[in-house]
């Protein structure tokens, strides 16, 4: 599978997917830390390309560009510093980073006149990411792996991740690499998956398998959290793979993800063939789709006793990818139909009453 120069052709629908997701992670992401108070944030966009594609198309720098100056009424009353940090390896393109990315600047007064530290560099992300984990560290950071291929998806990389605290981090993989290259000493030296086991899920899964293994391999009292979303792009399967230690990140991670795909919040296309599932077979029964599943499965929780109050509801319903709506909607029913009771107009599903506000009730049966 040769790697397709993306800079030299128009984005395809997948690119675009991929970094329509990325921009509105960023929309999310800026005023959740600018309203909040804090006074420097970082972005790290480790593989920034060009800025356009052939097409004039925007790529991850400029659309980064574009949600801080969309911003820009917060970062000014809130006097915050706004850090950028766009890296690309390749010379050439490089020095395309830099014009695109001062000439938007220079078009958008907002930008010139905020406080905004616009960090160029043209290095090895294995030499830079080292570099830069102190600051990683130390400030609220939203970091971009918008690699070619999988190389860094590192057992390396994603023990450093782990241990941070305040970053949030999207990384692109090609996981159709991985069941190609998956057994070579070199792949396995890099991250280690169990090609074989990623195998016995039809190939549409093969992103989500990877998922899983990742996710099984973090330290028993990890605090982060990895969500997938898989772009299939013609014969071959792509995926973001979203990291976070927070609630509030994955809350707004799984948003942008529903908003995507209101179908399974997880994938361009029908992954589970959700859309059949609810054609009626007049000689089977009805088989449920993904939201449907989720709420037969938070009902069957609460009527067991296993979810008494609205956080363990919350925390639920994050854990297995869905979003607060969800969650709210078969709770409001159950009330309807007297099988619980809570106190309140609403069952309080959300991270501001949860985790925010700590306003706890309980659901009683
Ligand atoms: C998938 S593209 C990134 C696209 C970009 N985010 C955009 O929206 O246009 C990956 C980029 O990483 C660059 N690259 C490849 N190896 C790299 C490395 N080791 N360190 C940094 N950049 C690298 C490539 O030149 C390429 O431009």
């Amino acid at each position: 599978m040769a790697i397709k120069d993306l800079h030299k052709t128009p984005f395809d629908e997948g690119t675009i997917t991929k970094l329509e997701i990325f921009e509105n992670y960023a929309k999310e992401w800026l005023p959740t830390f600018i309203v909040g108070g804090h006074k420097e944030l970082w972005i790290f966009d480790f593989f920034a390309g060009t800025g356009y594609d052939i097409n004039s198309v925007a790529g991850s720098p400029i659309r980064i560009l574009q949600q801080v100056k969309n911003q820009s009424g917060n970062i000014f009353q809130k006097k915050t510093k706004i850090n950028i940090c766009f890296n690309e390896f390749d010379k050439q393109k490089f020095g395309l980073l830099q014009q695109s990315c001062n000439q938007f600047v220079n078009d958008n007064s907002e930008l010139l006149r905020m406080n905004i530290n616009l960090q160029f560099r043209n290095s090895d992300f294995a030499e830079l990411f080292p570099k830069t984990l102190s600051t990683i560290r130390k400030y609220p950071s939203l970091v971009y792996l918008d690699q070619n291929g999988v190389k860094f998806l590192a057992d390396k990389y994603i023990d450093d991740l782990e241990k941070t605290t305040t970053t949030d981090f999207l990384c692109f993989l090609s996981s159709s690499y991985v069941l190609r290259f998956g057994n070579t000493t070199a792949f396995q030296s890099n991250l280690k998956i169990d090609i074989e086991r990623a195998k016995q899920n039809p190939y549409k899964y093969i992103h989500k398998s990877i998922l899983e293994q990742l996710r099984e391999k973090l330290p028993p009292n990890t605090k982060l959290s990895l969500y997938p979303f898989t772009i299939k792009k013609n014969a071959n399967v792509y995926g973001i793979i979203f990291g976070a230690t927070h609630p509030r990140a994955v809350d707004k991670f799984l948003k942008t993800a529903w908003k995507k795909n209101s179908l399974n919040g997880e994938a361009n296309f029908d992954i589970d063939d959700d859309v059949n599932k609810n054609q009626l077979d007049l000689f089977e029964k009805k088989k449920l789709n993904k939201i449907e599943s989720f709420k037969q499965n938070i009902r069957k929780e609460i009527l067991e006793g296993n979810i008494k109050t609205n956080k363990e509801a919350y925390d639920y319903t994050l854990k297995q990818g869905h979003i607060s709506n969800h969650a709210t909607e078969e709770i409001e029913m159950m009330k309807k139909e007297k099988l619980i009771h809570y106190a309140e107009k609403s069952p309080l599903i959300n991270y501001e009453q949860v985790y925010k506000n700590n306003r706890i009730i309980n659901y009683q049966i």
